[in-house]
């Protein structure tokens, strides 16, 4: 059988997606903003923040092994060098609650959102932001460390670079300027639109070198209090592929986004890989969706074999032991996510077959959420939400999923 034993089988959220009111970070700061271009608020989200327990059992109860989710740095740290115990004591019980329901915490120190004190001082292009994220990953880890499973350092720092080749973020700082929302930002901010650098939007020389320093010192103050756990970051890889004429575009962008993320990944712990499907250039840029393909929510192609690319790229580049770290599909039609998922634990299991170390499957995502600019539209999670009454219901695609889990891989019913 290709899943060896200790295979791990999770879902994936992230604290600002799924927890509710989390007003001190940059990300509700953009969304209120008068030109803001999220399409609605955060607002409540999942109530997970004061749910988490039952949600913990019931992820366990489906079979799951391992929870990834994400501490909110600005509930920790609302100013800067000033901690908050209660908060902290909030992830402590999150911890003991994965603990006590056999769950591996997969814990992402950053997931997007910073606290809008960082946004304020330069975000993700302020050199200064590399020892602030070291200090506090040193206190996450002092606090909460023994209880940690795997840690990530940052998600999708490579992001922005993906997000570029759509339109969505900008090569150039300068490029801002003549955007509403950082217009905005800025003045809310007193900084002028080009110094406001939030995390997901910034694909620029600056934020590249920034988000690398602040990988690597933030692993290095993780390792520095627990030497023995796993530290990686989590990339947004999509399989890049082209059609005839679409060669040197594909190849740049694979350079931009994937390659040059997974050659700094040497000598890290293990990479986690985040793929949801391929992105294919022709002559003229993007391809469009092959005539007759199903699309997802957001007009996409579904592509649930893009995983095993991505998968195999990072091995043979990065060098490290990967993780899937999120895999899933927006979709309202769940048996749509179901084929998704089959497809894609077929492929990984291909890969482990083929000798490649795959550490575990982690779906995006636990719950539907939240899911940034798009707002509450999209639906990721394996268990829905009324958001009202914030009732949660398993969707057939999370009881089969748990039910791979339980049995290793073995049983795909
Ligand atoms: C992110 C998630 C997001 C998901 C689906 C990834 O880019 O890590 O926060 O919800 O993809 O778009």
């Amino acid at each position: 059988m290709a899943f060896p034993d200790g295979f791990a089988w999770g879902t994936a959220t992230a604290a600002h997606q799924v927890e509710g009111g989390n007003s001190a970070n940059d990300i509700w700061f953009l969304e209120h903003l008068p030109r803001t271009i999220f399409r609605e608020p955060s607002g409540d989200a999942v109530d997970h923040y004061r749910l988490f327990r039952d949600d913990i059992a019931l992820l366990a109860r489906l079979g799951f092994t391992a929870y990834r989710f994400s501490v909110e740095w600005a509930r920790i740290e609302p100013e800067p060098g000033v901690w908050d115990a209660a908060a902290t004591q909030h992830y402590r019980e999150m911890l003991e609650a994965c603990h006590e329901h056999g769950l591996v915490p997969i814990v992402t120190y950053h997931h997007f959102s910073s606290p809008l004190w960082l946004l304020a001082e330069g975000g993700w292009e302020a050199a200064s932001t590399v020892d602030r994220f070291a200090r506090f990953c040193t206190y996450v880890t002092e606090q909460l460390g023994d209880l940690i499973g795997v840690a990530c350092t940052l998600n999708e720092p490579n992001l922005a670079w993906l997000l570029a080749e759509f339109g969505i973020a900008e090569r150039d700082a300068a490029a801002r300027v003549n955007q509403p929302m950082w217009v905005d930002a800025g003045a809310a901010l007193g900084l002028a639109p080009h110094e406001v650098a939030p995390f997901q939007f910034c694909a620029t020389e600056a934020a590249y070198q920034v988000k690398l320093a602040a990988h690597r010192a933030g692993r290095d103050s993780i390792k520095a209090v627990r030497p023995d756990l796993q530290v990686g970051w989590t990339l947004a890889n999509s399989d890049i592929q082209w059609v005839p004429g679409g060669e040197d575009r594909a190849a740049s962008a694979r350079e931009a986004v994937n390659v040059r993320f997974l050659l700094d990944t040497r000598g890290d712990d293990f990479v986690g890989i985040q793929t949801y499907g391929r992105t294919v250039f022709d002559a003229a840029g993007l391809a469009p969706v092959p005539a007759g393909a199903s699309v997802n929510t957001m007009g996409e192609e579904i592509y649930p074999r893009a995983i095993g690319s991505t998968v195999r790229e990072a091995a043979e580049i990065a060098q490290v032991p990967v993780w899937v770290t999120e895999n899933g599909l927006t979709t309202d039609d769940d048996t749509q996510r179901l084929a998704y998922f089959r497809e894609a634990v077929t492929a990984v299991e291909e890969c482990l077959a083929d000798g490649i170390d795959v550490r575990g499957y982690v779906a995006w995502s636990a719950l539907d959420n939240f899911e940034w600019i798009f707002g509450y539209g999209p639906k990721f999670g394996i268990i829905a939400v009324d958001r009202p009454i914030q009732e949660r219901t398993v969707k057939p695609s999370g009881e089969w999923l748990g039910r791979v889990a339980t049995s290793n891989g073995s049983i795909r019913p």
